[in-house]
């Protein structure tokens, strides 16, 4: 069957991390006969300075027109004195709302091979960590009222809101993973202070009750950020909103190693998922050749498994990541005494040799 993705390499880095993740697409693609049509779509920077705007209607058009969507990274300094409204990071907030994908999942595990780049200690992480956040992500604070008023000393204002039916459709989908995991949902909110936390609080114990099997828990943010990593081993899935999602799943891909593996799916509408890594541009780096393209490859693998249903496919890409990580290549991000440091290109082409 010939599957349709739209591919969005963004900026800085995202040209590079996306270019190995279809060279090891097309790698799978060979080796069990599938058929990726690709199409390139601008979005970003690249969009803003070719077109005037982060995310043109033609974009989305073609999004929604294919199977799936991969996306690098958007963003970079060029672009940041530019109004809100036009900055490079609106078009992943508009395509995330486009393609109504309103549950990210990001899954942060602690590979074997990866131990000594954890900088947690020993005890720590000797226990493992192997969670996923579930991160909801076409509402909140990123998408309310947002403005300024004028004056003697001038105001900013953004809004957190949330709808019942917001906080069900994702909580529901937290419980429906946890149901295949390990059985445990913890739910972070402020609910000691916001009112919008107060209803995700009550919302999530309503859907908690149609799991009677799956053990709900609720974890103040705060305490969310200190239990990470003082005991990650304890979690399973994390729902959080979409901000205290951001922000506790960098710090959970951190303490897997580096931000750099962090993979995501953007599920949740009818329209095709989204597959975007946790990282952002790295503006630093770009066209040096030293960014980790393990997160993209990863999500790649995401893809096949959520999109496609391709297990097989899928699961022999974890497992060439694994390998190579096993046989002591690292890009500079993962890298520790020991490791054999390689660059963009060459950990794309050693994760296609242990296909
Ligand atoms: C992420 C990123 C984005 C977000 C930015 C680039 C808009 O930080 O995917 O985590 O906040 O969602
Ligand atoms: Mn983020």
């Amino acid at each position: 069957m010939k599957r349709k993705l739209a591919v969005i390499k963004g900026d800085g880095i995202g040209p590079e991390v996306m270019g190995e993740a279809i060279r090891v697409l097309n790698a799978v693609s060979e080796k069990y006969s599938h058929v990726f049509e690709y199409e390139e779509v601008l979005a970003g920077g690249i969009s803003i300075d070719t077109f005037g705007v982060p995310l043109t209607e033609e974009a989305v058009k073609a999004c929604k027109a294919s199977d799936a969507v991969l996306l690098g990274a958007v963003g970079g300094p060029k672009w940041e004195t530019l109004p809100g409204d036009l900055r490079p990071e609106r078009a992943l907030l508009g395509l995330r709302k486009e393609l109504g994908c309103f549950a990210n999942i990001r899954p942060a595990v602690l590979y074997d091979e990866l131990s000594e780049a954890c900088p947690l200690k020993d005890g720590i992480s000797g226990k493992g960590i192997d969670l996923v956040v579930m991160r909801e992500l076409t509402g909140g604070i990123y998408f309310g009222k947002r403005g300024r008023i004028q004056g003697v000393d001038e105001q900013a204002y953004d809004t957190e809101i949330y709808s019942r039916s917001e906080v069900e459709r994702i909580a529901v989908k937290a419980f429906e993973i946890a149901g295949l995991r390990r059985k445990k949902v913890t739910s972070i909110d402020k609910a000691n202070v916001l009112e919008s936390s107060r209803l995700w609080r009550e919302t999530v114990h309503e859907i908690a009750k149609r799991y009677p099997d799956i053990i709900c828990e609720d974890l103040l943010v705060d305490n969310a950020a200190m239990q990470l990593v003082k005991n990650p081993a304890q979690f399973d899935v994390m729902l959080a909103s979409n901000m205290f999602g951001d922000i506790l799943s960098d710090e959970a891909a951190m303490i897997t190693g580096s931000i750099g593996m962090l993979a995501s799916a953007s599920v949740g509408g009818t329209h095709p998922y989204l597959y975007e890594p946790a990282h952002g541009s790295a503006p630093d780096i770009a066209g040096m050749d030293k960014a980790n393209p393990l997160a993209t490859i990863l999500c790649a693998a995401m893809m096949l498994r959520l999109s496609f249903g391709l297990e097989k496919e899928a699961a022999s890409m974890e497992n060439a990541v694994k390998a190579v990580l096993q046989k002591g290549f690292a890009t500079a991000d993962i890298a520790f005494a020991g490791s054999t440091v390689i660059g963009t290109r060459a950990m794309g082409q050693k994760v296609i040799e242990n296909l």
